[in-house]
């Protein structure tokens, strides 16, 4: 049962069991609730209506006793009848069954705990990866959203790989930083993730083993497993992914793919040296090993801008390259981009176009309208300035309330600040006990299942109240060592 906008009126003259049973013999009838699906705990329940424990109570047992649901002890409710499959000759579609043999993976639960607690906006969110509502050209954006006259506006599908206008610009601004690449070289797509989910589905077999650092963000999305892949962690150190081991582990394991994030790595921030760059491309155009470059963050840099990509030193085609406006200037337009050989390219638009039809051809034209005006690189700077700001706060903060507990790096663009415990202390307590605080972190077990000492701090949502409010409340959570 996802998010209930729903409560039962407190000034009605119907009681507040009798409303939930009918609103929950509504969902039951009209089939939006399914045989097989289970509640939530009356607790979260009781949280969601807003009422007392007990009148769930009183409203379960009598949906129990008109046999719409079924109540066991340490199974807990579920729907088992609606009125229509007592009546049908021909039982209804089990629902629950089909869920579960969906091909898709779920999420990992931490992560749907995660996504479920983003939508209490009281919450304070120190791991979240997004720029704060406040640091989105909120303004800037309406205005250039007014379309005038002489403008041009095109409402229908766009071509396969994208409105050309925008991957003309694309192109004048990967120029900057020496990928110097035609329009056709280009695909337009959804966010950076409908990237790798096209490269998964659209160019390797089922059983490739992609490699990547460990952690990675790439363990925090399912794109790779749901294709039927294997992922594998890779060392990474100061200066980035371990490109000795990359040798070594793709004779071991016929790796298929390299995925990296050189420029402030979700979760790490770590930046690929220049140098460290041209050895990993160097060992996998040895290793002849295709690359994945997740540039996402690269744009968000604080006192100098990174290396250039490692797409830029790539004259061989061995480099995919993915670019976002998601983390830099609107992650609702849904607006990324794939760099890559032609064929790759073709290939990936042909799946687009049997996916998707296209991204929205108002949000391309609302990027290109942002990049074309100078606008975009005018917000980059706001934005480098700002995140700046916060990143030297959550230091601060961290310095007089983590020092004796906890080690970090100060990163040098990016979000994150990737936290390591000194103490023993089990991050998935904290997690839990933190959420019922009203603070949501996000552990470091989301981008390595192995992982037990870390935490990727953000400093990009929570403003800079809630990081000090947030980062003390947890520090006390922390000692008050009985919860962990
Ligand atoms: C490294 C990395 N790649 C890709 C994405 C997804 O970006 P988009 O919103 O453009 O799909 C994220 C978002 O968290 C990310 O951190």
């Amino acid at each position: 049962m996802s998010e209930i906008e729903w409560k039962p009126k407190r000034n009605s003259r119907q009681s507040l069991t009798f409303q939930i049973v009918t609103y929950m013999k509504k969902k039951i009838l009209n089939g939006e609730w399914t045989i097989g699906m289970k509640l939530p705990s009356q607790r979260k329940m009781a949280k969601q209506f807003d009422v007392n424990r007990s009148t769930i109570v009183s409203a379960l047992e009598e949906l129990v006793a008109d046999g719409f649901l079924q109540s066991k002890v340490g199974s807990g409710t579920n729907v088992v009848n609606n009125t229509w499959s007592l009546i049908a000759s021909s039982p209804p579609p089990d629902w629950v069954s089909y869920v579960k043999s969906g091909i898709h993976e779920p999420n990992i639960t931490m992560i749907q705990k995660i996504n479920e607690a983003e939508a209490d906006s009281k919450m304070i969110r120190l791991g979240t990866g997004e720029l704060a509502p406040e640091l989105l050209p909120v303004e800037d954006m309406k205005r250039l959203m007014q379309i005038n006259e002489t403008e041009t506006l095109f409402l229908g599908y766009e071509e396969p790989k994208g409105s050309l206008t925008l991957r003309k610009t694309i192109c004048e601004n990967l120029k900057r930083k020496g990928i110097d690449v035609s329009p056709a070289s280009i695909l337009i797509v959804s966010g950076a993730l409908q990237a790798l989910q096209l490269i998964s589905i659209g160019l390797l077999k089922r059983g490739s083993v992609i490699f990547h650092e460990t952690p990675s963000y790439l363990n925090s999305v399912h794109v790779f497993q749901s294709a039927g892949m294997n992922l594998f962690g890779v060392s990474i150190d100061h200066e980035g992914i371990n490109h000795e081991e990359i040798g070594v582990l793709k004779k071991q394991h016929h790796g298929a793919l390299l995925y990296t994030i050189p420029s402030y790595h979700n979760p790490t921030s770590i930046l690929m040296s220049e140098n460290r760059r041209k050895q990993v491309l160097d060992m996998c155009q040895q290793e002849s090993l295709p690359i994945i470059e997740d540039d996402v963050y690269g744009e968000l840099w604080f006192d100098y801008p990174p290396p250039k990509p490692i797409k830029a030193n790539d004259h061989n085609g061995n480099v995919l390259y993915i670019g976002s406006v998601s983390k830099s200037l609107s992650p609702g337009l849904r607006i990324g981009w794939l760099v890559g050989p032609e064929p790759v390219i073709d290939r990936l638009a042909d799946i687009k176009m049997q996916t998707d039809y296209g991204s929205s051809s108002i949000s391309q034209h609302m990027v290109q309208k942002w990049m074309v005006s100078g606008m975009y690189d005018e917000y980059l700077a706001h934005v480098r300035k700002e995140l700046k700001k916060k990143r030297d706060f959550m230091l601060d903060v961290l310095n007089s309330y983590y020092s004796d507990i906890a080690i970090w790096e100060i990163p040098k663009g990016g979000f994150f600040i990737w936290l390591q415990f000194k103490i023993d202390i089990s991050i998935r307590s904290l997690f839990e006990v933190s959420l019922k605080e009203g603070i949501l972190l996000n552990p470091g077990s989301v981008y390595d299942k192995n992982d037990r000492k870390h935490l990727r701090l953000s400093y990009s949502y929570a403003s800079l109240q809630e990081i000090e409010e947030g980062l003390i409340h947890l520090s006390k959570i922390i000692r008050a060592k009985e919860h962990c």
